[in-house]
């Protein structure tokens, strides 16, 4: 079904990886329509309790967007595709179940910029991030200005981004950029461990845990009231009812996400 990216299920979490190694899994036009229908599975299939993204091969998770597909590109050609990369990085974002970037090697440009749309990040020993767009006469166009930013201060953003400098694994989780760092080997089994803990909780309290951090960044939105509403909606639940009553009942939750 896909070409450029591949997916597969297990324990509920879907599995997402753009697979081409050879350039550096580079986000070209294929990827980001191939992402954001599996995306849209996330969403949708209700056997998929989370997902993870990551990349083919040792070296890449993401080296960018594919630097061929810009040239002869015009103004409102280059709005296009910025609006097409914010869409689906946004999606990934406001999804209402985990999606984790497992960070296997270069994160670069817009695969920064993917890994930061996740909603955490754990990174191999090797991985290497930055936003290089200075280098090409660009900024980055997915969002990278603003969550960088978010993630990791303004001073620490703007130095990044008009630097064009990589940082290495064990800076990116200085920064905070990450969440852990590991062995490669171990990076997938890592990141699997943490969402099969999550699976194992709430489905729609984890959903609003996400919606809820979501709005801090959200301007139109107070989070203070955004989260009255959303602590307000778990009470009309059947899961509250049944988490709170295994734990009066010492015994473990049978929660069925409704
Ligand atoms: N877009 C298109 N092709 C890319 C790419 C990108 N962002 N990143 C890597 N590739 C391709 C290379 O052109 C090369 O293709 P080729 O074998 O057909 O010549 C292949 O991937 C391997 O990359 P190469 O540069 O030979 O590997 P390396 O190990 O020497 O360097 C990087 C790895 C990631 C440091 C280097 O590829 C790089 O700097 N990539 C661009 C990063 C970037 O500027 N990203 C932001 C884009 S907006």
């Amino acid at each position: 079904m896909y070409s450029a990216i591949t997916t597969s299920i297990e324990n509920a979490i879907l599995l997402i990886t753009i697979n081409r190694p050879d350039k550096m899994n580079a986000l070209n036009k294929t990827v980001l329509d191939e992402l954001n229908t599996a995306i849209d599975e996330v969403y949708n299939n209700q056997a998929i309790r989370s997902a993870i993204i990551t990349g083919a091969g040792a070296k890449a998770f993401v080296a960018g967007a594919d630097i061929s597909e810009f040239q002869g590109l015009k103004h409102s050609e280059g709005m296009d595709l910025a609006h097409k990369g914010q869409y689906i990085f946004k999606k990934i974002e406001d999804a209402p179940k985990p999606i984790v970037a497992a960070v296997n090697g270069f994160a670069l440009g817009g695969g920064c910029e993917l890994a930061m749309a996740c909603h955490f990040r754990i990174a191999s020993d090797n991985a290497r991030f930055g936003q290089p767009e200075v280098n090409l006469g660009l900024i980055p166009g997915y969002g990278g200005t603003q969550r960088l930013t978010q993630l990791i201060g303004k001073g620490r953003a703007i130095e990044f981004l008009i630097t064009g400098n990589m940082i290495d694994a064990t800076m990116a989780l200085q920064y905070g950029l990450v969440n852990y760092v590991v062995p490669q080997e171990e990076l997938l089994n890592k990141t699997k461990a943490i969402l099969e803990l999550v699976n194992t909780k709430a489905p729609l309290a984890v959903g609003r845990c996400i919606k809820a951090a979501n709005a801090v960044f959200d301007h139109t939105r107070d989070g203070f009231t955004e989260e009255v509403k959303l602590f307000g909606e778990c009470f009309a639940t059947h899961d509250m009812v049944e988490g709170t009553t295994a734990f009066l009942e010492k015994r473990k939750p049978v929660f069925q996400g409704k």
